[in-house]
């Protein structure tokens, strides 16, 4: 069954929210690498990857479902940051908004009666759990942390084995 038209434009805006939260990603990776972070560096790179495939995953169900992908403008991100720990935070509040737009989806979804869509959306509920998780993790660490250099360095190390799931 051919996707409706609104549910088609919502999913064109997710779509648009997953390319600019990559972009952001990318941003902050840039940063890190100026700042000789490299494993937080080398985390946002990951994360940056991990939006692409979000994106990618909606791409091409809009395509399974006879849908038409339009690609919108995305915004010229931030290139200057604060803290490590500001950066997490700041990665953390828009995993809540992904979030908060996922479930608006999901209630769109359901309100149309698009099965196809709830089915699919299942797997982005589940994974921005992970999502806020893995941010909410860095940044505990980071405030136990605090301003010390060596537990700095011990968490940019471990951010940097983090490996793509
Ligand atoms: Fe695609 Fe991090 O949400």
């Amino acid at each position: 069954m051919k996707i409706k038209e609104n549910v088609e434009k919502a999913i064109n805006d997710q779509i648009r929210m997953e390319l600019a939260s990559a972009y952001t990603y990318l941003s902050m990776a840039a940063y890190f690498e100026t700042k000789a972070f490299s494993g937080f560096a080398s985390w946002m790179r990951l994360q940056c990857q991990e939006e692409e495939e979000h994106a990618m995953r909606f791409y091409n169900y809009l395509h399974d479902r006879d849908g038409r992908v339009e690609l919108q403008a995305l915004e010229k991100p931030a290139h200057e940051f604060g803290t490590p720990l500001e950066v997490f935070e700041q990665s953390l509040e828009s995993e809540r908004q992904v979030t908060a737009s996922i479930h608006a989806l999901y209630d769109l979804a359901v309100k149309e009666k698009d099965h196809a869509t709830v089915s699919m959306l299942k797997w982005f509920v589940d994974e921005q759990v992970e999502e806020e998780k893995s941010a909410l993790d860095m940044v505990d660490k980071l405030k136990l942390a605090g301003d010390h250099p060596g537990a700095l360095l011990i968490l940019d190390k471990e951010a940097g084995q983090r490996s793509s799931e």
